[in-house]
């Protein structure tokens, strides 16, 4: 894994912004695999600003979301794939049939999960996938204990993720209690990965993701065993780290 470090926030967006709109311009026909929260919001907002300034064409590429909320509508306000279109697909020219949020309010979820690691393969896999880390080492929503196999699949959210995720709700109970999210096998097929840590309260677990080997307890470990890993750091979450170590 190589880590590059960044000055703040801001600088850490930047490069990682740099970094897909290079692999854009490479690749016009590009499949992303994209993230939410609030880490990316940053890379979201310098790629819209890139593609009014400069023109970069997202015409040809599709994107895949790690997740959606279970029981969450598209339309509904707090989904991941209202985030999306709010936050980065309004506002570039991506084609919105190319861009894929596992759907959270199907009848049958066992089938949208199949049907969307399926997809994923139809596509013939994701070229970079963006990835965000959770306090307790998750990635996309794969909580500590998930299968490194695991393929799309729903999974009953932690209490530490609904606390972290509650701020967007009105309330804690509003959470919704489970999400479909892209297993750790599914995120592991992506031809490479670009891993965003930012902010004092991750530096733990950028230290137990950099001192660990791949165990099952905590997912992001697993990252270790993929050949093409880039982890970008700002500085708050990098200081933890040397403090602690
Ligand atoms: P955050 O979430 O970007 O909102 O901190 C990351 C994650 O939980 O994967």
């Amino acid at each position: 894994m190589k880590l590059i470090e960044a000055k703040d926030y801001k600088e850490m967006s930047k490069i990682a912004a740099d970094i897909m709109i290079k692999k854009v311009a490479d690749n016009p026909a590009i499949t992303l695999g994209l993230a939410t929260g609030g880490t990316p919001l940053g890379i979201y907002s310098s790629l819209i600003d890139d593609h009014k300034e400069n023109g970069t064409s997202y015409n040809g590429v599709t994107s895949f979301n790690l997740d959606e909320y279970a029981g969450l509508s598209g339309k509904d306000p707090n989904s991941y794939r209202s985030y999306m279109n709010e936050n980065f697909f309004h506002h570039i020219d991506i084609q919105k049939e190319n861009t894929f949020v596992p759907c959270g309010d199907a009848e049958d979820l066992q089938k949208a999960c199949a049907d969307y690691e399926a997809l994923i393969k139809a596509h013939k896999g994701i070229d970079l996938q963006i990835l965000g880390i959770g306090e307790n080492g998750h990635i996309g929503f794969n909580e500590p204990g998930t299968s490194f196999d695991s393929e799309t699949h729903v999974v009953q959210l932690t209490d530490s993720t609904r606390q972290a995720n509650a701020r967007y709700f009105s309330s804690l109970e509003a959470v919704p209690q489970a999400a479909v999210t892209m297993g750790i096998a599914s995120i592991m097929k992506s031809k490479e990965i670009l891993l965003l840590v930012s902010g004092k309260q991750k530096s733990e677990a950028l230290k137990q993701l950099l001192n660990s080997s791949p165990d099952e307890s905590f997912p992001a470990s697993v990252l270790n065993k993929h050949p093409y890993v880039t982890i970008l750091a700002d500085k708050a979450a990098i200081a933890g780290l040397i403090v602690n170590s």
